[in-house]
């Protein structure tokens, strides 16, 4: 080979580096996705800068039930709750389980049915069961009730657990009323309640 060839050979080189360079160039200019502001999708009660590692289990901002519940998606809990008729019962009258029966828990003092042999844990307090206390032992039961035997990992969406805590509440014989919903200030990190639109007034 002469020096004519070497020179078309890597003449043919550069020039497909080259190529391969400006295509890069180029579709990295068509293709740049920005990064976005916001995340795409925010996960309920996990800290935006949580990074690795088990979170801390932090204080998540309870919801105003009366606002929440209100406009809860009743059919929705009802699925939710199948997750826990592996271990409940939710029906009028029904059995104990591994878990006691669920019906008007609600308002119903913790650990408070006779046939059920409960954790020491969980009959340490026979506080009745609240919107907010089942919201925060329903997104992790041994958190909040340290050697509860109630084996569940817990629910972490916080609209699951409104969803399901609107239909466990009409699965009683005397529901408990949802509170009137609180006026102004909404709890830091509740949606923005949408303004009702004032009707169109036509002017004359
Ligand atoms: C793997 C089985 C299991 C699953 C699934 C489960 N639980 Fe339980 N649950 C239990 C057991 C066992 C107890 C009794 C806990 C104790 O005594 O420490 C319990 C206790 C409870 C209590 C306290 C009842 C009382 O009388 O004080 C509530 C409320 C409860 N569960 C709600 C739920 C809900 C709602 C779900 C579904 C999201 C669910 N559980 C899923 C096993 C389960």
């Amino acid at each position: 080979m002469d020096s004519f060839e070497w020179n078309k050979i890597i003449g043919a080189v550069l020039g497909t580096l080259l190529f391969v360079v400006a295509v890069k160039i180029v579709s990295e200019m068509i293709f740049e996705v920005p990064p976005p502001a916001k995340p795409g999708y925010v996960v309920q009660g996990v800290p935006a800068a949580a990074t690795g590692g088990p979170a801390q289990p932090t204080e998540e901002p309870l919801p105003d039930f009366g606002t929440v519940l209100a406009k809860a998606d009743t059919a929705k809990g009802q699925q939710v709750s199948q997750r826990c008729e592996q271990c409940h019962d939710l029906s009028k009258g029904g059995p104990d389980k591994i878990g006691p029966n669920l019906w008007g828990v609600v308002g119903r003092p913790r650990a408070s049915r006779a046939s059920f042999s409960y954790s020491s844990a969980m009959s340490a307090s026979h506080a009745p069961w609240t919107f907010e206390s089942l919201f925060r032992y329903l997104k992790s039961p041994q958190a909040v009730v340290p050697g509860t035997k109630m084996s569940f990992s817990g629910l972490p969406s916080a609209q699951d657990r409104i969803d399901l805590i609107a239909w466990l509440r009409t699965q009683s014989d005397a529901p408990v009323p949802i509170p009137p919903p609180k006026p102004a200030a909404a709890p830091a990190g509740a949606k923005p309640a949408v303004p009702a639109k004032p009707a169109p007034t036509k002017p004359g």
